[in-house]
């Protein structure tokens, strides 16, 4: 599930490099010293021919194998942490804490938008924000189930 908000929403938006020398890209392309390449994990994960026509459906058993394993995208195809030598330090930190922050928040709690017409637009940065404010109303799960609490 976290692999899936990841892949659509992602946290780290686009990221930028600058050249301190020329360079040549793996496919071949030319850089000059001072060049600024951008990579933009949002648009990519966007791109059908990456992850499909249902790119944008939360399905989160495109992570599972036949055998219903968890299976690891190429981290150059699931760019949110980056690949390579220069890959997140924090990555498994960073799922350990959002699999804590989510199983005890979504355990306790049900969120819905107050306004579901009104669909909430990002305002676009190193790290995506909601443009504006996200207001949603919050229903605590036990007393759903036994409105006695
Ligand atoms: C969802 C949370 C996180 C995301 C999406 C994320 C994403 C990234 C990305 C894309 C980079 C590469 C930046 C670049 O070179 O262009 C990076 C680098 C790094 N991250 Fe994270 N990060 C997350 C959480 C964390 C946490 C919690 C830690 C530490 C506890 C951490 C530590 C680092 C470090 C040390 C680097 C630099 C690695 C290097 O340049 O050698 N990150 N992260």
């Amino acid at each position: 599930m976290i692999r899936n908000i990841n892949c659509n929403i992602k946290g780290i938006s686009n990221d930028a490099k600058h050249c301190f020398s020329d360079d040549v890209l793996p496919d071949g392309f030319s850089l000059k010293k001072g060049d600024m390449v951008c990579n933009m994990p949002y648009a990519m994960g966007r791109m059908t021919f990456i992850w499909g026509d249902d790119e944008l459906e939360f399905k989160p058993e495109r992570w599972l194998d036949n055998n219903g394993c968890f299976h690891q995208a190429s981290p150059f195809k699931f760019t949110d942490f980056q690949a390579g030598p220069r890959t997140c330090l924090g990555r498994d930190f960073a799922y350990r804490q959002m699999k804590i922050l989510a199983s005890i928040v979504l355990g306790c709690f049900m969120f819905k938008l107050s306004d579901e017409k009104n669909v909430p637009r990002y305002r676009m940065s190193i790290n995506l924000h909601i443009n504006g404010k996200l207001q949603v109303n919050v229903f605590n799960r036990l007393a759903l189930h036994n409105p006695q609490t």
